[in-house]
């Protein structure tokens, strides 16, 4: 048996750095779900469908197809067989990803691929249904959230680094309409899961953060 930590919580709450450093301190895989629908949504960006309309997107799912490969313990993600890792980060993609990650059958297409990564090595999971739907057994499950206006603070800062001019205002407004969506969609909305532990990060450092949660593993591993 593998061993699977979940981490869930709302955009811009840290999860993918985190898992990150958690992944290296331990020694597992880092799987980080938001590219896959992020992937599967470039797709839709490049082909004309409207994310809104879940009839049209589900049309197509069957030609969208998703890997995921590991090059020096970095996730690589490939759209029909291109590699688009440096193509998925934008805001627009994040909204059309919103969208699109609400309708059952892309949900159903790429757990299935999540759960099979699970079983084949360890690994760190994170998203918003890790817990509660894609690995309800994780060893270590984590809900890790912080205030909005720390969130959008932290999001700002990536996009003015990666060249990508938005006020704070904005990254804030957006954060929030992502948020609703993202706990209030019918299929596997944000929730915490009953047995998760829930760390707000808003004042704490990511070394902090990092060291909750390797605690964890490591208690887990002695059980
Ligand atoms: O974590 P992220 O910003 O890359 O996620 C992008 C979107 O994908 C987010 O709005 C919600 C969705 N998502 C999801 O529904 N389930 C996951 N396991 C991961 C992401």
């Amino acid at each position: 048996m593998s061993f699977c930590v979940a981490i869930d919580g709302p955009a811009g709450a840290g999860k993918s750095t985190v898992a990150k450093a958690v992944a290296k301190e331990r020694g597992l895989h880092y799987v980080d779900t938001g590219a896959m629908y992020r992937t599967m949504s470039l797709y839709m960006l490049r082909n004309g469908i409207d994310s809104r309309d879940e009839k049209a997107v589900t049309a197509v799912l069957s030609e969208v197809h998703v890997e995921v490969a590991y090059e020096d313990g970095i996730q690589l993600m490939y759209l029909n067989g291109e590699n688009v890792t440096g193509q998925i980060r934008t805001d627009e993609i994040g909204m059309v990803t919103s969208n699109i990650s609400r309708y059952r059958p892309v949900r159903e297409k790429l757990v299935a691929m999540q759960q099979k990564l699970a079983e084949q090595m360890d690994v760190i999971m994170d998203g918003r249904d890790i817990g509660t739907c894609v690995l309800p057994e994780a060893d270590v499950k984590i809900y890790l959230t912080a205030s909005v206006a720390v969130r959008a603070k932290r999001r700002h800062k990536e996009f003015l680094e990666a060249g990508q001019e938005v006020t704070l205002e904005e990254v804030e407004k957006k954060i929030e309409t992502r948020d609703y969506q993202d706990m209030h969609r019918e299929n596997s909305p944000l929730v915490r899961a009953e047995d998760a532990v829930y760390l707000d990060s808003s004042d704490m450092t990511l070394a902090q953060v990092v060291k909750a949660i390797t605690d964890r593993i490591d208690e887990k591993r002695r059980a």
